[in-house]
């Protein structure tokens, strides 16, 4: 008798874990739902995000001589000369730190000094011995992307 009870009690604990369960994810479910309808730029932007595309920068953002590190798509645009965008991985060849900034047509790494050239990637400073690789990118009027 006693065992029937307590399989009964069992499967009704059961049961109400899988209601709550079961609603726990209607909720979570609603709640996305409603988020993505509220801010339309998470929809957006992974569509925009999934590879070339997306606006990386303004010429207007990458000066002259210098240049703008993008960290979060691993990736440095230099200006070395007026109108002549360049890029490169920000990613440094020595063991693998981002690089920082760009200053004097050179593109600095802070972890140990190297020091890569803003025109062509090639290392002018040690101890990094290989070049930045390059980057593929698009400038169309005022607007810079990756290819
Ligand atoms: Fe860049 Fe060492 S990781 S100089």
């Amino acid at each position: 008798m006693s065992t029937s009870q307590e399989g009964r009690v069992r499967l009704g604990r059961r049961a109400v874990v899988a209601a709550v369960g079961a609603a726990g994810a209607a909720a979570a479910l609603a709640a996305c739902g409603g988020s993505k309808e509220q801010d339309g730029a998470r929809t957006v932007r992974p569509a925009e995000g999934g590879g070339g595309g997306a606006v990386l920068a303004r010429t207007a953002d990458i000066p002259e001589g210098g240049g703008t590190v993008f960290g979060d798509r691993g990736v440095v645009v230099t200006q070395p000369k007026a109108g002549i965008f360049k890029a490169f991985s920000s990613t440094c060849t020595h063991q693998g730190c981002a690089v920082k900034e760009v200053t004097g047509n050179t593109i600095n790494c802070p972890c140990h000094g190297s020091t890569f050239d803003a025109a062509t990637g090639e290392v002018t400073g040690g101890p990094a011995t290989q070049a930045l690789p390059g980057k593929s990118i698009q400038v169309e009027g005022d607007s810079i992307t990756l290819a």
